[in-house]
């Protein structure tokens, strides 16, 4: 896929989701975000970047371990999820958190301006994650360190069928290379072809919790990555998708309830001291 088309899709999507999105995906990510956070081990005062940083679920607890002398700057590229951060921080009255639209491969601080780097379930989405880590790394000062969640194997994420089940309907593939870095050593090799050393990389299995077949259609068609393609079917395109949707997970339905497995990989890294 074209890369501008592909930030498009992911720009637009997530405008559409950013409203569900905390709803459908904040229970099922903490075990991801918590990781990373251990692993990132914030200490007050320290400057932090959190990239791609949706409504904040990492940005905020990022802003709390650095305290008050210390700052969070979150991006993100799209509008409507640095607004809702934006305002989240007014209404909060968290004074060191602040978030601006950016494309996480064109991050515009200067070199060397952060001490920790953070992305969570983000690299996923753009189009070339290499360039995006390479920026990240830019902007580390020397010995400054990454930490970045991204969703593991396919065969290892129940709710994967979402993407086909889409592109059939969009006739266009929504994330191409959704599960790559989740593959293998794929987020370790991209970490290290940016330039990152002294490598720690995590693999944790998961179970995502829905209440209901509503509930897990919600956050997979309205809360996520489809989020634009899901809002132009029509009623017919719907039910036929969210049908489909279901008997894929059906293998982990218990009662009204679904426990969908999952997997994360998570890792830190380190810019060299020099
Ligand atoms: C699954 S959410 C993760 C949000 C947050 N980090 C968290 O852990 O809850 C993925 C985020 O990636 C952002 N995103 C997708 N493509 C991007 C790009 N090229 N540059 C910056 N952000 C992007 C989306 O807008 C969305 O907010």
């Amino acid at each position: 896929m074209d890369a501008r088309f592909q930030r498009r899709v992911q720009r637009y999507g997530w405008d559409k989701a950013a409203a569900y999105y905390e709803q459908g995906w904040a229970r099922q990510l903490e075990p991801a975000q918590t990781r990373l956070l251990e692993l990132a081990a914030l200490a007050p005062g320290e400057r932090v970047l959190d990239v791609a940083c949706g409504t904040g679920l990492v940005t905020f607890p990022a802003g709390a371990a650095v305290g008050p002398r210390g700052a969070v700057v979150g991006t993100d590229i799209s509008e409507v999820m640095v607004a809702r951060l934006r305002q989240a921080a007014t209404s909060r009255g968290v004074a060191n958190v602040t978030a601006e639209r950016m494309d996480a491969e064109d991050l515009r601080f200067p070199d060397g301006s952060f001490d920790v780097v953070l992305c969570a379930l983000g690299l996923m989405y753009f189009p070339d994650p290499r360039k995006s880590l390479q920026e990240m790394r830019r902007l580390l000062r020397l010995g400054g360190r990454v930490a970045v969640a991204v969703w593991g194997a396919r065969d290892r994420c129940g709710w994967a069928e979402i993407f086909p089940i889409v592109d059939r309907r969009v006739a266009s593939e929504v994330c191409p290379l959704f599960f790559q870095l989740g593959t293998g050593d794929g987020l370790g090799l991209t970490m290290e072809m940016a330039g990152l050393t002294d490598m720690t990389v995590d693999r944790i299995a998961t179970t995502l919790h829905y209440d209901s077949g509503e509930e897990a259609c919600g956050a997979a068609f309205a809360g996520g990555p489809v989020a634009m393609a899901y809002s132009r079917f029509d009623q017919r395109t719907r039910e036929d998708a969210f049908a489909e949707y279901l008997a894929s997970i059906e293998p982990y339905r218990r009662g009204d309830q679904y426990a969908i497995p999952g997997e994360f990989v998570v890792a830190r890294a380190f810019r060299a001291p020099g």
